[in-house]
């Protein structure tokens, strides 16, 4: 939403600007064409808009670059060069003049534009610096997280690791872009890290929970919420987690949101997380064979769950599944 915003209005500035620098470009030639050339204060006003043509080069220069450079000093060594032809026609030592002029706009045009690129690609440059920083705090952050809630809960972070790998692959099969599939693997490795701050006694708790211990662990997406989303650049991965138990149907919680409102990378989370909690063997109890937990997902959580991940998500699982292939199930070797 906030990037086609910002396109648009990009857009806008765009032609904006092609505008201004179009309509001085014709408003000087058409000066050009209409003041005599007979009196000295006409000749001053002509070396006057003669000079006034390297506005809009230079502006266009430094907008546009080289590609701005090329489209005004085009059109104006013709617009200017048939004014001196038609205009000043046998007045020679004016037309030295007049052509040393040409090769002005030609030289100061593209020093701007080559100004202009190195300004650019130094700015871009840095701001590739400030993003790769961003990625490794907020890389080492999550690191740091994970391996706290290893501490804490090792079973926890086993599920978080299988639900992250599902989340990126799930994301890749949907298509999403880089950004987005990074966004999906780490909301998966850090969906559960509020988990951090629910009492031992209901976290390892084998068998129901009450009411009361119910909402206490109902509290773990707003837990995680708050840990992460002081992090800078994390804003939109702190919404994720926050999300990863809203339902379709609006029957989730922490805010109870419906369909389009949950982040679409929240909803492939919800999707990892419930296939991987169906699947996955607990002290207590075994997990679902895989055809039986997408038919459960299928049918009895249809309200909650996206129907096109979950056979999204069949894809991924069950061609593997077939040729005997484990690489879902986490590696509990250690
Ligand atoms: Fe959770």
């Amino acid at each position: 939403m906030r990037r086609d915003h910002h396109h648009t209005s990009n857009d806008r500035d765009t032609k904006f600007r092609v505008g201004i620098l179009a309509g001085s470009i014709i408003l000087i030639t058409l000066f050009h064409y209409t003041t005599g050339v007979g009196a000295h204060v006409q000749h001053a006003f002509h070396l006057f808009l003669r000079m006034a043509y390297m506005v809009p080069l230079i502006a266009a220069a430094i907008w546009f670059g080289m590609r701005g450079f090329f489209f005004t000093v085009i059109p104006i060594c013709i617009f200017y060069g048939t004014h001196v032809a038609i205009q000043w026609q046998g007045q020679v030592a004016e037309n030295m003049n007049q052509i040393v002029t040409l090769l002005t706009y030609v030289v100061i045009g593209l020093v701007s534009a080559l100004l202009a690129q190195q300004v650019e690609s130094q700015r871009e440059a840095r701001h590739r610096v400030e993003r790769s920083r961003r990625r490794d705090l907020l890389l080492s952050a999550v690191e740091n997280f994970s391996s706290a809630l290893r501490w804490r809960d090792d079973q926890t972070e086993r599920h978080c690791e299988q639900v992250a790998q599902l989340a990126e692959a799930l994301a890749k099969k949907a298509g999403l872009s880089a950004d987005r599939i990074e966004l999906a693997r780490l909301g998966g490795l850090l969906h559960d890290i509020g988990k951090i701050g629910v009492r031992d006694d209901i976290l390892l708790k084998n068998g129901d929970l009450n009411e009361k211990e119910r909402s206490h662990i109902h509290r773990h997406p707003v837990v995680a919420y708050e840990m992460i989303r002081h992090i800078e650049g994390a804003e939109d991965l702190a919404e994720v987690v926050l999300s990863h138990h809203e339902q379709l149907d609006g029957s989730g919680y922490p805010r109870g949101l419906k369909g389009n409102e949950i982040p679409f990378e929240a909803q492939i989370v919800s999707v990892a997380d419930v296939y991987s909690a169906l699947t996955e063997d607990r002290p207590y109890h075994s997990g679902m064979a895989d055809d039986q937990a997408l038919a459960y997902m299928h049918e009895t959580r249809g309200n909650h769950l996206d129907g096109h991940l979950v056979d999204l998500l069949q894809s991924l699982v069950l061609p593997h599944k077939e040729m005997g292939d484990d690489v879902w199930i986490a590696d509990s070797s250690d």
